[in-house]
């Protein structure tokens, strides 16, 4: 009979053994983006302001960048959220919370990749957003005013601060994003991807989280940088993760 269980336990055996040599890779987890303001490793910072204080204990930002992205058209890019009149409180916060995510997440190694910015030479690319996070963002906003779909390039900067060009007209957030996806995905660039998995589910990234329960992303990147490191769909590693319980139990 004991050759029956021949297959099963080599694939637990391959499984088991590249879990582990997967965990002690870090390269991929608890890492700062080079990017224009980040820090170069994370670590504490207690007094984080404002929206950005979930990631108090270990974050990618300094104090400083954490209340400078609170104000309109802050120091750091200049980016006026206001350029079609002022944007409404409660959207804005989705921005801020977007930039503290941005800014100080240490769990977006999985999704950094290289680019060629005069500002910087590492960006973030389809990070699974929590759906929900998305569609309370696109709810929030669909009644404040913009005039252009990608806010990465397009503007006019002669005077400092992004500027809509001549052509583009203030409309709705709705006219220029039709859908949650046209939102969160199209504003930068594909910075993020909408995830069909909701908050909690240890899938997706949240923008929005609790400190009080821990930093709900560092499962996300573990999760991710494994599939990443194998080569293997996030699906398929599900499944193996589960085929692997199942063969332990
Ligand atoms: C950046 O520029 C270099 C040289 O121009 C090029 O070889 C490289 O592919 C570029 N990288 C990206 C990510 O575009
Ligand atoms: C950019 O804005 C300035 C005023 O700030 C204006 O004079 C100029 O024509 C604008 N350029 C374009 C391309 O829209």
């Amino acid at each position: 009979m004991a050759w029956k269980l021949m297959p099963p336990l080599l694939l637990l055996a391959w499984f088991s053994a590249s879990v582990c040599s997967a965990r002690d890779r870090t390269d991929l987890l608890n890492v700062c983006m080079d990017a224009k303001h980040h820090k170069t490793k994370p670590g504490p910072e207690d007094k984080l302001h404002g929206q950005c204080t979930p990631w108090r204990k270990n974050a990618c930002c300094s104090v400083s960048t954490s209340q400078e992205l609170h104000k309109d058209t802050s120091l750091l890019y200049n980016f006026n959220w206001d350029h079609c009149g002022k944007m409404k409180p409660a959207c804005k916060r989705h921005f801020i919370q977007d930039t503290c995510l941005y800014e100080c997440s240490p769990n977006l190694g999985p999704w950094i990749q290289q680019v060629n910015d005069s500002w910087r030479r590492e960006r973030f690319r389809n990070v699974p957003l929590c759906k929900e996070d998305c569609e309370s963002w696109w709810e929030d906003c669909r009644t404040s005013y913009t005039c252009k779909s990608d806010w990465h390039k397009g503007w006019n900067w002669t005077s400092g601060s992004n500027k809509c060009p001549a052509q583009a007209i203030c409309r709705t957030f709705e006219s220029y994003f039709p859908t949650p996806a046209a939102l969160c995905e199209g504003l930068w660039s594909h910075s993020y991807q909408v995830s069909q998995y909701s908050r909690g589910s240890g899938r997706c990234i949240q923008m929005w989280f609790e400190p009080a329960q821990g930093n709900p992303n560092e499962e996300v990147a573990r999760f991710y940088a494994l599939a990443m490191l194998h080569g293997i769909g996030p699906l398929l590693l599900s499944l193996a993760l589960m085929l692997q319980l199942w063969l332990l139990d």
